[in-house]
């Protein structure tokens, strides 16, 4: 499903070029799990957004489901992005003036979906509810804590059923119980529906449930 080749991702600031990645190689087959962990600064959050086409490769390739995202032109990039991809920032980017049902709603606005309103609603609705946020749909992100932003995030980024799930420390902000709670929605969700999760963590015992573990502190390089 997912396949990094010699991968590559560098920066360039006015001083310096700064590599973050050097030539990584990994897959991921499809409807399995891999977990991403590293210390601070190794580069998970850049894999994570070269892997949803947010953010084009240096050098190496990256295919997913056969397609490589760098020969995508970005009417493509986006119809993937919008209709393969769930993406769960480390920052939840929710839209603060949407309440919690309507930001989960925002990814119908992109176009192209097939689904009555009422049917994304109903659906909406029952993930809100199952990510625990059932009485809180007209509550605004401001009135959330930070768990339950995360929350939020993790149904709007469920809510176009991806094929594909790129999470970023989706349990990072919350207390271990609901943590879990979010970790199990992820991988049943990849059990249920076959679908490819790669998450990144800083939470040993998860990245050890996943099994899967990719380690950007310590990447063999062939
Ligand atoms: N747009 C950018 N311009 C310059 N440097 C960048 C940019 N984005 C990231 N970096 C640098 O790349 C490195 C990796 O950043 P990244 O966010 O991928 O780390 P991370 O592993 O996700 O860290 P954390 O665990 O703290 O979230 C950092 O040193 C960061 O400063
Ligand atoms: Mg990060």
């Amino acid at each position: 499903m997912i396949k990094v080749r010699e991968l590559s991702v560098s920066f360039e600031t006015s001083s310096e070029v700064i590599e973050v990645l050097h030539k990584l190689n990994f897959s991921v087959e499809e409807g399995s799990a891999c977990a991403v962990v590293g210390p601070s600064g190794s580069g998970k959050t850049t894999l994570l957004n070269v892997l949803g086409a947010l953010l084009p490769a240096s050098s190496g390739s990256v295919t997913i489901g056969g397609k490589d995202l760098s020969q995508m032109k970005e009417q493509d990039a986006t119809r993937f992005r919008n209709q393969e991809l769930g993406f769960i920032f480390q920052q939840h980017h929710l839209l603060p003036q949407l309440t919690v049902l309507e930001n989960v709603l925002t990814p119908r606005l992109a176009g192209n979906w097939s689904e009555s309103e009422q049917e994304t609603r109903k659906r909406a609705h029952a993930l809100l509810e199952r990510v625990g946020l059932g009485n809180r749909l007209n509550h605004r992100p401001s009135e959330l804590s930070g768990g339950e932003k995360q929350r939020n995030a993790v149904a709007r980024a469920l809510i176009n059923q991806p094929r594909v799930i790129l999470a970023d420390e989706p349990t990072g902000a919350l207390d271990s119980q609901t943590g879990e709670k979010i970790a199990d929605l992820l991988l049943e969700l990849q059990k249920e529906h076959g679908t490819t999760l790669v998450l990144v963590t800083h939470d040993l015992s998860l990245a050890q449930r996943i099994g899967r573990i990719y380690d950007l502190g310590n990447t063999p390089t062939s």
